[in-house]
């Protein structure tokens, strides 16, 4: 059998994001601009705000979690983990995480870097190594802290969210095909050097680069693949503030021939799989895999043997387009209702206490701790920092809390 002739993809899909949001409405308020700007302007609600015992291992581990008690007879062989919210130099975060999720010691662990683009790296490379692994599965996770200075323009697309990927062979709910573009340039739209906790971001050049680098992607798939638009169901994009995917629908549809009622018809799925993003907000590289579970989670119809496009964009910059084929039965294997409890329950927090939020910088120095019974979290919770060493644990095996 040939490599290429075994079905790999999503076999299960899971997201986890903070305990609290603010509304956008709240932060218009504050910061003197119409709520519409948001609403309307950006296509925002909502954006989730991570408290000081929450980070990328917390929420990641949090998002994988339920994947690996339902799926406890799959072995994973490689655990990839995608962020551009880094906590440490030279450890991946997916160490921390493998340990709290207590997967076998025998599996090759790695963090990947490339802007909102590396749980793209992740889930491709994923494929490759179930393709050459089939009686194995890898574990992808996308986390991230989308946090911007206050009172930038940047502010309202802030967030943060993890979402794990089991990938196998025989996948239950998304066939990822071969075929794929990816493009590449050298630009500074949006990074954050190495002494800086917020990024700095070029907004509107960045959101032209991420156009110009669909634009390249997409020609270079038609190249490739000879499928045309009118060959897609829907179209999923990178999604930094939930506009940007209208956006980019519209750029494609510059140079293509799309009658209104399929144009329409993209518009409409688009609604469907931003309904997490617009109350979650950016989870820079989770936020293409939150759109698509949104798709999965909130379709009107079956989206069974339907085909997706997917766009992903990382800022620097790397972009790639593929696509993959729902599978038949797909919804069974969804967590939806476990995902739509835990949005509904999140805590909405005023002004000040996201300012508090935003502003806690456990993170800056050595012997922080941060008292574990004052904030809520998912299953695990990171304690602090002592000897220059981050502490996490599963809560219901926390034994003490620290004093602030
Ligand atoms: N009612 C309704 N709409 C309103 C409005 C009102 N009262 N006031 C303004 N608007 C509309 C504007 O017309 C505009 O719409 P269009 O884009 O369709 O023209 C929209 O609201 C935004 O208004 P501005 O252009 O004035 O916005 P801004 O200058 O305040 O900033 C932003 C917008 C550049 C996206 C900024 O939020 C930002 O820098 N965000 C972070 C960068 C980002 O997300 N870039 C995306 C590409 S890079 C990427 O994708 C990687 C990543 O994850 C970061």
């Amino acid at each position: 059998m040939s490599l290429n002739s075994i079905t790999v993809g999503i076999d299960r899909i899971s997201f986890s994001t903070s305990q609290y949001y603010i509304d956008l409405r709240t932060l218009a308020e504050n910061v003197g601009t119409c709520a519409q700007k948001y609403y309307q302007g950006l296509r925002q609600q909502k954006m989730s705000v991570t408290p000081p015992n929450e980070d990328i291992v917390t929420l990641a581990a949090n998002a994988a979690q339920t994947i690996v008690a339902t799926e406890p007879n799959k072995h994973i062989g490689i655990l990839l983990l995608g962020t551009e919210s880094s906590i440490d130099q030279s450890k991946s975060a997916g160490v921390y995480v493998h340990r709290l999720l207590g997967l076998s010691k025998y599996c090759r662990v790695v963090e990947l870097k490339q802007a909102c683009y590396s749980g793209t790296a992740g889930l491709l490379m994923a494929c490759d190594f179930v393709r050459q692994n089939p009686d194995q599965s890898a574990l992808v996770i996308a986390t991230d802290i989308a946090r911007y200075e206050r009172n930038t323009p940047a502010e309202p697309t802030q967030g943060s969210g993890a979402v794990a990927m089991l990938v196998s062979a025989n996948p239950k709910i998304l066939e990822i095909a071969g075929t794929t573009s990816a493009y590449v340039d050298d630009v500074m739209d949006f990074w954050r050097p190495n002494y800086r906790r917020e990024p700095l971001v070029d907004g509107k050049y960045s959101t032209n680069v991420y156009l110009d680098a669909l634009q390249k992607c997409w020609e270079r798939f038609k190249q490739l693949s000879e499928l045309s638009l009118n060959d897609y169901y829907s179209l999923l994009f990178h999604v930094p503030f939930c506009k940007m995917a209208h956006k980019a629908l519209n750029k494609l549809a510059e140079n293509e021939s799309v009658d209104e009622k399929k144009f329409s018809a993209f518009q409409n799925k688009i609604e469907q799989a931003i309904q997490y993003n617009t109350i979650v907000g950016n989870c820079y590289t989770a936020s293409l895999y939150l759109s698509l579970l949104s798709l999965l989670e909130n379709a009107e119809e079956s989206l069974a043997k339907k085909r997706i496009g997917l766009f992903s964009y990382g800022s620097g910059c790397t972009a790639e387009f593929f696509t993959g084929v729902v599978q038949e039965g797909y919804h069974q294997y969804l967590y939806r209702d476990m995902h739509q409890k835990h949005l509904s329950e999140r805590i909405e927090l005023n002004y000040e206490q996201y300012v508090k939020m935003h502003d806690h910088h456990v993170n800056a120095k050595d012997n922080a701790f941060v008292p574990t019974g004052d904030y809520s979290v998912g299953s695990f919770a990171f304690v602090g920092i002592n000897s220059h060493q981050r502490h996490y644990q599963a809560v219901d095996e926390v034994e003490y809390a620290y004093a602030g």
